[in-house]
């Protein structure tokens, strides 16, 4: 099994190009499926969890492929059966978000209940509860969502939180309705305005994506379209945070600054200097970053998947931080890793109180998520010393060539199955 093996002290610089959004990949290929015809999706990141949703779709029959690195052809004229497999499910949470589809082409779907994970339970009830208003039959048991209607109605339907999957979930399978749905308290992440404007490709009608109230007409019918997905925003911020730490200098090439403007926003109050245009940011940063306080909230707040990649920077920051989790129950787990590299933090609840310390030790430290082991290699990237980082098939999920990539712009970071020979050489 591979380590990501990082030795501390390296500036990064240079330039570092951003991939295709992960998040917004896997909604739109999940969304491909309601479109009888071939549909090409270009600039798709190539990462485990893209890998995951094309065998996924393969799996109900659909051809699914990638016809070059970067580019995924999904033709979804016939769709051969309606039972999503455990075992993908299981991997993946987003691969859920292909019952309501099935439902609105198929009339019927059985699929796993996604478990939860290291960060949370995280539900579906939202999501069974929008199938629900749209006239689907929903039994859920055996671990399985059994979800049936010969046709699903446009309802209106109020979202107790602006949940991202359950607003992408229920987009979809809107597209299909008869009638008109109103989803209210709707999420405003920028992977639901794009999804919503892959559909309106396909030839869905829907208002209101980016707002709170979006309004979905049921059409008859959707064709194949080609779409190019938006930069990952996670990424950009990951890179971001990456180069604050090492004191480096940056430019990150495809991105969206807006997209990433609350991480960008409190690496300025960190003493980071962050300047931007329409698809690029450079970070600055010379001095020991300084503390500032995290909140983490649905989009445009900051987002949780940032939170814990910025606790690496605030572990090394001049004061106390505070960061509150206000999304997951369960998003820190990565601290006690943190902790063996020298990090002062205590972690109560959903409050993490960080003391930032002039230096972490690399140790030998475990990945427990995606976002957990993109924080342990930014730690890793300033730490003294050298950091083993095992766990690397979670970053694999989310980050394409993240080593790589590192090691371009100056870091001493190598993957590799067993220990280099020698320490990792600084650059
Ligand atoms: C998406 O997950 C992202 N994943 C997550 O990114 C991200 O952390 C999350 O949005 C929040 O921004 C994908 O897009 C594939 P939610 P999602 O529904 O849609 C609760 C990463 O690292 N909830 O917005 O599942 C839930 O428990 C991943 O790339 C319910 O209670 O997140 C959470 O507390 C991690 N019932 C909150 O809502 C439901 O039915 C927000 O979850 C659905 C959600």
């Amino acid at each position: 099994m591979d380590k990501f093996y990082v030795l501390g002290g390296n500036r990064l610089e240079g330039e570092v190009r951003i991939n295709g959004s992960k998040n917004g990949t896997l909604a739109i290929m999940a969304g491909a499926l309601l479109a009888k015809g071939t549909t090409i999706l270009e600039n798709v990141p190539r990462i485990g969890d893209v890998d995951t949703m094309v065998e996924m779709l393969q799996q109900l029959g659909v051809r699914a492929r990638y016809t070059d690195e970067h580019t995924v052809e999904i033709e979804a004229t016939d769709i051969e059966t309606n039972e999503a497999p455990y075992d993908l499910v299981k991997k993946m949470r987003a691969s859920f978000c292909v019952t309501g589809p099935l439902v609105a082409r198929r009339g019927y779907a059985k699929v796993p209940m996604p478990g939860g994970c290291d960060i949370g339970a995280r539900p579906v009830d939202f999501h069974v509860k929008g199938l629900q208003m749209l006239g689907a039959k929903v039994i859920m048991e055996h671990g399985y969502v059994e979800a049936e209607a010969d046709h699903l109605k446009g309802a209106v339907v109020y979202l107790d939180l602006p949940s991202a999957g359950a607003t992408q979930h229920i987009m979809t399978a809107a597209c299909l309705a008869i009638g008109i749905t109103h989803i209210e308290n709707g999420a405003l992440e920028p992977e639901v305005v794009e999804l919503a404007e892959f559909l309106v490709a396909m030839g869905a009608k829907i208002r209101g994506a980016g707002t709170s109230t979006i309004e979905i007409e049921g059409v008859k019918e959707l064709r194949g379209t080609t779409y190019r997905m938006i930069p990952d925003r996670m990424e950009a911020g990951t890179f971001a945070i990456a180069a604050a730490i090492t004191g480096g200098d940056v430019t990150i090439r495809d991105a969206i600054p807006e997209h990433c403007s609350a991480v960008f926003q409190k690496l300025l109050d960190a003493g980071v200097k962050v300047d931007a245009g329409p698809n690029w940011a450079r970070i600055r940063a010379q001095d020991r970053p300084g503390a500032t306080d995290i909140k983490t909230m649905p989009h445009p707040g900051f987002p949780t998947d940032m939170q814990q990649p910025f606790a690496s920077l605030l572990a090394v920051a001049n004061g106390t931080s505070v960061i509150t989790e206000n999304i997951y129950e369960r998003r820190f787990k990565y601290v006690s890793e943190l902790l063996r590299m020298g990090a002062d933090v205590i972690q109560e609840g959903r409050t993490a109180i960080i003391k930032g310390v002039p230096k972490l030790t690399g140790a030998e430290v475990n990945a427990t998520d995606l976002r957990a082991g993109a924080a342990l290699v930014i730690a890793g990237l300033a730490a003294e010393g050298r950091t083993e980082i095992s766990g690397v098939d979670h970053i694999d999920r989310g980050y394409e060539n993240m080593a790589d990539k590192l090691a371009s712009l100056g870091g001493a970071v190598v993957r590799s199955s067993v220990a280099p020979e020698a320490a990792v050489k600084l650059a």
